[in-house]
């Protein structure tokens, strides 16, 4: 239906706003795609920019997955497929944003916000192998990628099969947009969270 298109068209062009960018510039940095790892993301703006535009980046990209997630619920109901496509749209405009040649950020805090209103229970236990995740190894890609890994597993044993769908696609695009983290990784030359990149 043309409600449903637009409704995923919106979607997709608030997943592609590039908070990261514009607080980083907000914030006098310049533009972030040219400094540190050169992500968008709220590691990036933490690293380059600070504390309280990371924490601000961090909130505004976790809020846009969250906000077409939860109008997707709002407009067609909670299993519908089409909020499925919503929540899975805007965490697609996040890593391909229009505004930016389609070259934006890795989906960890947008895929959190998806979550956290797709499955409540299941964005509340990433965030929480998140933070464990951050605490042993102080490394943000590799919290990330250790949150993402167990999120079928949360997903099959506490979400909906709508969420498991969800979680099919993104989780391997999480891990295919942190492809050099990984590298660096096993490289042991990944940036710990705290010191510049
Ligand atoms: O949110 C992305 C994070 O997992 C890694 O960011 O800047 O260290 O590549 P970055």
């Amino acid at each position: 239906t043309p409600t449903a298109l637009m409704a995923i068209s919106a979607a997709y062009l608030l997943g592609a706003v590039p908070f990261g960018l514009v607080i980083a510039r907000l914030w006098g940095v310049g533009d972030i795609r040219t400094q540190g790892s050169g992500n968008i993301g709220a590691t990036n703006v933490l690293r380059t920019a600070g504390k309280i535009p990371g924490l601000l980046t961090l909130v505004l990209d976790i809020g846009k997955g969250a906000m077409a997630t939860a109008a997707g619920i709002a407009m067609f109901g909670w299993q519908s497929p089409i909020t499925a496509a919503m929540a899975l749209l805007s965490f697609m405009g996040h890593l391909y944003p229009v505004y930016l040649g389609f070259k934006g950020g890795k989906g960890v805090a947008t895929g959190l916000g998806v979550f956290l209103m797709l499955t409540p229970v299941v964005g509340l236990l990433a965030v929480g192998s998140w933070v464990v995740g951050a605490l042993l190894f102080r490394i943000s890609s590799l919290a990330a990628l250790i949150a993402f890994a167990m999120m079928p597993l949360y997903q099959y044993l506490y979400g909906t099969p709508a969420a498991l769908v969800v979680a099919a696609i993104v989780v391997p695009m999480v891990f295919w947009k942190h492809r050099q983290n990984i590298q660096r990784i096993l490289q042991g030359t990944e940036p710990r969270i705290g010191k510049k990149g």
